[in-house]
């Protein structure tokens, strides 16, 4: 159970509402106002803060409309990129959002400045819940643009200390192929078959997500890497894989 509304955008992204306090919500890396401000009006929804995970603009180019349409604040680790931000915020900061605590994990490996943003359980919340952007996606991770091997590979051991219970919610749908990728790596697996087989009978994209941390320890490859040098060699794997 968990308050996020999944808003596929733009094709394979993921925008999300986390619903708190009735009807106000934030926004997590909306690419695509549009979609943000639609869902806002037909369900009655007062946006208050805006969470960016990296400066790119499919996560962060609704930003500047939605600020100018509900005044909402800005949070985003790269105020030079994204000139709408109210808050430069950094690692291990927690944001004191009404209605919950949101911790800022850094996590440099997509971008030199990308961030997760932890929400600990709390009452309307039995599990804790994590946005990755594009560190980590559901069997899978991001490109490392501006960043290296070893940063990547320090972010997702960050990630793997938090509670396997934690449910993840990743910022693009690139679910059946990194699950494809997994069994090119490890032919024969019967974990990736099965979850192969699992996800070609999800029609409902948003049913896609969310994972959890301990799925993404037992399935993601690149969360099972034993060393930077490892996760490097995965990477530039999947570079050619697509
Ligand atoms: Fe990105």
């Amino acid at each position: 159970m968990h308050n996020v509304v999944i808003l596929p955008a733009l094709g394979d992204n993921y925008i999300y509402l986390y619903r708190y306090d009735g009807q106000r919500v934030f926004v997590v890396d909306p690419g695509d106002a549009g979609v943000v401000l639609e869902n806002l009006q037909k369900h009655a929804l007062d946006l208050t803060h805006v969470l960016i995970t990296h400066s790119h603009g499919d996560h962060s180019a609704g930003a500047k409309k939605l600020k100018a349409e509900t005044g909402a604040t800005i949070f985003s680790p790269d105020s030079s990129a994204i000139r709408e931000t109210d808050c430069d915020i950094t690692d291990g900061q927690t944001l004191a959002l009404p209605g919950s605590p949101v911790v800022v994990i850094g996590t440099p490996g997509h971008t030199s400045s990308a961030v997760c943003y932890y929400v600990p359980a709390g009452l309307d919340r039995p599990q804790p819940l994590l946005f990755t952007g594009d560190t980590m996606f559901i069997g899978g991770c991001g490109r490392i643009i501006g960043a290296t091997a070893r940063d990547f590979f320090d972010s997702l051991c960050r990630l793997k200390k938090l509670p396997d219970e934690t449910l993840v919610f990743p910022g693009h749908d690139y679910t059946v192929e990194n699950y494809e990728f997994a069994l090119q790596v490890e032919p024969g697996s019967k974990v990736h078959e099965k979850r192969l087989a699992e996800l070609r009978k999800i029609s409902k994209q948003a049913d896609m997500v969310p994972s959890s941390i301990g799925r993404e320890k037992r399935e993601n490859l690149f969360m099972q890497a034993g060393s930077a040098e490892e996760f490097a060699e995965l990477r530039r794997k999947k570079d050619i894989f697509g």
